[in-house]
Formats: structure tokens, sequence, C-alpha cells
């Protein structure tokens, strides 16, 4: 029997988060969808994007939507990417090479974590020209300088410094679900794992998930036991001087992710930031965040209209990709979504999951008679139209 077809059975994105669900571990499913408290930014992000409402055009003729955007001085297929997310190939065996894989062949960029289960050197390579690599701010200056050297010798050309982790966040659904960074197995784990055995034969296959890069990092600290685990070493609660210091090492283009304040913006700008990043992480560091969509109409209102922005938060489809470029962002990015898709069908899954936000894009701008995705602004309906949405 033929297997159904992917657009038929999976239209939507979340048709991939049901699937995932339903594929991966308890443990691993309350790692990838929680968030931190109540957990009220997730449906906060959700509902800013909903309330963005827009004309559709009319005897407009054909319309033939072209999605290439140039974004940093690359040449990108669409401007959406594939945002940093740590452990990753704990989430689905060998993520982060698939969707490297996924993202050099679709042309779009992917973002590898400084706590991604690959190193940079291994990554890199797959990546090719379409690699980002985040950095976690290490409190050593040798690591980071490290890192950064490896980072760039590995093809990584775009630098995104994380800065909204001033501190740990309390995730409680992860504290339930006895989820500790890297994963101790327990008991309860190994039976939750007997019941999904693709995710369980796949993780034999690859082996259990650790933190590679920083692994190599924490051998190296031999002393003090209380330093060695990855938090410690990453927990510099960097300040504006760190920012600057990070700025002196890489020559390429530098991205700061986390910023939800407008006065940040220009600041950051005047620092050597060449993109800012609208994110509140989607909501797994502070529930008391404001809407990223909100945040980012006033940070483009800030630093005017050249700065380049991304937005990321609750992005399911390509109609909210174009709500988050009429609100000011020149590309977007999604962090859960990718993992859904990899969840529900395995590496394909990625690639299967471009292709619905690429025809999403096209059915919209059809929709709004826009060829170029940056012309979504011009068909925004009246702010309280908006309003009145609520
Ligand atoms: C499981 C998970 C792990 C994440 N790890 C990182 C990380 O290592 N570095 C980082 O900058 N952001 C990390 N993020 C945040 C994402 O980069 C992104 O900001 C967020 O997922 C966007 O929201 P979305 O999931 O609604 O698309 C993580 C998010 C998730 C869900």
């Amino acid at each position: 029997m033929r297997a159904m077809d992917p657009a038929q059975k999976y239209p939507a994105l979340s048709d991939l988060k049901a699937a995932c669900k339903a594929r991966v571990p308890w443990f691993v499913w309350e790692y990838l969808d929680s968030a931190t408290g109540s957990e009220s930014v997730k449906p906060r992000n959700r509902a800013a994007l909903e309330r963005v409402l827009f004309r559709p055009a009319i005897l407009r003729g054909p319309i033939a939507p072209d999605l290439t955007t140039r974004f940093l001085g690359q040449d990108y297929a669409m401007p959406v990417g594939v945002a940093p997310v740590g452990m990753s190939g704990l989430i689905w065996p060998g993520a982060e090479a698939a969707l490297a894989r996924m993202a050099q062949a679709r042309r779009i960029p992917y973002s590898l974590s400084t706590v991604a289960t690959q190193t940079p050197e291994t990554i890199g390579p797959v990546a090719g020209d379409m690699g980002w690599f985040q950095l976690y701010p290490p409190k050593d200056p040798s690591i980071r300088a490290d890192i950064l050297t490896r980072a760039r010798n590995a093809g990584f050309r775009v630098l995104v410094l994380t800065v909204d982790l001033p501190g740990p966040s309390r995730r409680e659904r992860q504290l339930r679900a006895q989820l500790a960074i890297p994963p101790k197995v327990t008991p309860s784990m190994l039976w939750q794992v007997a019941q999904r055995p693709a995710w369980g034969l796949g993780t034999l296959r690859a082996g259990t998930p650790r933190l590679r890069l920083m692994e190599e990092y924490l051998k190296l600290d031999g002393n003090a036991p209380s330093t060695a685990h990855p938090g410690y070493l990453l927990r510099a609660a960097p300040d504006w001087d760190y920012l600057r210091a990070v700025r002196d090492m890489w020559d390429g283009p530098l991205v700061i992710k986390g910023v939800l304040d407008p006065e940040d913006a220009p600041r950051l700008r005047a620092e050597g930031a060449d993109a800012i990043w609208v994110s509140n992480h989607g909501g797994r560091q502070f529930d008391g965040a404001l809407a990223a969509l909100d945040a980012l109409q006033d940070i483009r209102a800030s630093v005017g209209p050249d700065m380049p922005l991304i937005y990321d938060g609750g992005v399911e489809s390509g109609l909210d990709v174009l709500r988050a470029l009429a609100l000011g962002a020149n590309f977007t990015m999604l962090g859960r979504g990718w993992h859904y898709a990899l969840g529900a069908l395995g590496a394909g899954g990625a690639d299967h999951l471009a292709t619905l936000l690429q025809d999403d894009l096209i059915a919209n701008m059809v929709q709004m008679g826009a060829t170029r995705p940056e012309q979504v602004a011009t068909q925004l309906a009246p702010r309280q139209d908006r309003r009145d949405e609520m």
C-alpha cells in the first residue's frame, strides 16, 4: 500500500504537533512543548499574531509571489528559518544534522545552539552557507574565545548572541517530568521510551543525547565539582561590556537575540549589532513577558526602518510570517515547529514543514495581491479592526 501523501495527512503544523506528541516519550514532549510559570506567554504570542488582519486585494490579475529574501548579506529562499533549540537531538535522534541538511537544501538559515547535542565541527559543513551559530555567553573568556574560533572555522558566518537568560527559569513542567540536562535516566523514563519505539530505536542508533560542545570544556574544568555542569559554565549574566567583547571577536554579522524593550534597540545598534532578534524565548524564560509581536512594533518604531529585525514566537504558518513582516520584521524563525515536524515524520518532517510554510506564504500573498513579502504591510487592516477581533 502506498503511504499517504504527507501533504494530505499533515496539511498544517497542528497536525505535525499532534503526531509528534504521540511519537516522542512524555519527558521529551514536556521539554519541547513547555514554557515557564503558568505558560501565559504562549497564548499571548498567538493572540497577538491572530489580531493582525489584512484587507485582501481584488482585480489584480495573476499574482506570482517571489519569496526570495536578502538578509545580512545572504540570499535566502524565504524569510523563514530555524531558531536555535538546545538538546535538539534529544527531541528527535539526529535532529541537528536533519535540520541543517534541510536548511542547506531549502536555502533557509539554520541556527545551531551552544547546547546542541552536536558540535559546530559536525554541523557546520552540513549547514554550509546557511549556518548561524548561537552563543549562550560562557563565563570564562578563554572558553568564549575558543567556541567562537571553532564556530568560525566550522563555517558559521552569522553569530547569534542570546541575552534573555540572565538566570535560570523554573520550567515547572520540566521539573515534573524530572528532566535534567543532560538527561539522567530513571525507570519512569525507560517505561516512557518503551512506549515510543521509533524514538527509542533511533536514539539507540544515534547514541545518548549529550551536550557535545560544552562537555569538552567540562573535561578541562577538573577541580571544582560545583562548576562541573554546563549551566555554571554558561551562566555569565552578560552586560554591555560582554557584548562589546563579543563584537570585537566576531567579524561577521552579529545578531542579538531576546530583545523586547524598544529602549535597548538603538543602543544595541550603536554597539555594533547587525540585527536584533525580537523574542520572548517562546515563553520559556519569563511568564510576565509581553507578546513578542507587540514588542516588535515598538522596536521597529524605535530603531527606524533600516535596522534588520528578526521575529520569533508562536509562528505556525505562512500567514503568521506575513503578520510579523507586516509589523516590522524582516525575517522570522520557528523553534518548536521544526521539532514537532521531526517528531511527527522523522528527518523528512523538516522538509515537509518548509513546504507547508512556503505554500501558505504563497497562498496568502496571492489573496493579498502581493508579489513580495514586504508589500503585505500596505494591506494591513486599520488598527481598530484588529482590536475588534480580540
Ligand atoms: C526546546 C527549546 C529549546 C530552546 N533552546 C534555545 C537555545 O539553546 N538557545 C536559544 O537562543 N533559544 C532557545 N530556545 C528558544 C528558541 O530559539 C525560540 O526563541 C523559540 O522557540 C521561539 O518560539 P516558538 O517555539 O513558538 O517558535 C529554545 C526553545 C525551545 C522550545
